[in-house]
């Protein structure tokens, strides 16, 4: 009976290993990763590893046991609803006590493209009849603080106009689910995530120019013109409309925020947008 996190090599499943073993001994925490090697810095803190990749499902039999508390977190290739079909089929094969799936801020209230395959995976599990938690993550700050050098070169390029964005570090949503998976009374519950405060883009370049000393504006573009700029920076076309989508949720504040369960599930303030551009100027 452990906690089974997948996609455990990513950048949010190393925060909720790193987060678990905050809380609980490492031979209660297992790691599926599809790279071994990738996780071999997992294994080294003593946790066990199982192999599975989302689209096989004869490993996926193998990834899971009776009782355990299994953390889905959603993948990122296009197939990905399949994929998680997959996932909710083996722990329900298995007999996991619940799963615990990372779905998109609004939950079924979330209207654009990016958030269909959170919806039908939030009703693949409840039609699974598996005891749940669903995770509703809004955008983490580092959408947009990865993107930091690209911004202090050319601005701050969307189409979200004045839209405000409730995001909040990775480390504060794997946090969240750390609590969530070791604790009780969470089943059943679904958790909008978001941070305490939103801010719009305007306001992030205006902060990011305060804390680099650069010039940084926020260029407001039409949804037409804003796909060209991603088509431009290589994204193929339907990404670049998946974000176009994404800025336009932004725009109708839908990612502005729905209310306070990340700072009450951790116990602390979330973590400051102005915080999370200080960490990424001083790591260049
Ligand atoms: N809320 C937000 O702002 C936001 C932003 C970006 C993404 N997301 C979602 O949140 C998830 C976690 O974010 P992240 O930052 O940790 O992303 P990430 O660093 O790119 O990690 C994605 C993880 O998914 C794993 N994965 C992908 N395809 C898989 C497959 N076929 N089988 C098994 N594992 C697979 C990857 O495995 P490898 O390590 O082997 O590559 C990796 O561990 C993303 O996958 C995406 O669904 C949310």
């Amino acid at each position: 009976m452990s906690i089974v996190v997948t996609a455990a090599t990513g950048h949010l499943g190393n925060l909720v290993i790193d987060e678990l073993l905050q809380r609980v001994p490492a031979d209660q925490v297992v790691a599926v990763a599809r790279n071994a090697a990738k996780a071999a810095p997992i294994a080294d803190r003593g946790v066990e590893i199982r192999i599975a990749d989302y689209n096989d499902p004869a490993a996926l039999a193998q990834a899971f046991r009776t009782g355990d508390t299994v953390l889905l977190i959603s993948g990122l290739e296009p197939n990905r609803r399949d994929q998680h079909q997959a996932v909710i089929a083996a722990a329900r094969e298995a007999g996991v006590a619940r799963i615990v799936y990372t779905s998109v801020l609004g939950g079924p209230e979330a209207d654009f493209d990016l958030a269909a395959d959170h919806i039908a995976t939030e009703q693949a599990i409840l039609d699974s009849g598996l005891p749940y938690t669903f995770l509703r993550n809004g955008w983490y700050h580092e959408v947009y603080t990865d993107q930091i050098a690209g911004q202090l070169e050319h601005g701050v390029v969307g189409s979200a106009g004045d839209g405000r964005i409730a995001s909040a570090a990775r480390r504060d949503f794997a946090a969240a689910a750390a609590v969530v998976l070791t604790g009780d009374g969470h089943e059943k519950t679904a958790y909008d995530l978001n941070g305490d405060t939103n801010y719009s883009l305007t306001e992030y370049a205006a902060e990011l120019a305060r804390q680099s000393g650069q010039e940084v504006a926020y260029s407001n573009l039409s949804p037409a013109e804003h796909a060209q700029v991603l088509i431009g920076a290589g994204l193929p076309e339907p990404v670049a409309q998946l974000f176009v989508g994404v800025d336009d949720a932004i725009g109708r504040g839908l990612l502005a925020g729905r209310g306070s369960d990340l700072s009450r599930l951790i116990g602390r303030p979330t973590t400051p947008i102005a915080d999370s551009i200080a960490a990424a100027l001083s790591s260049r």
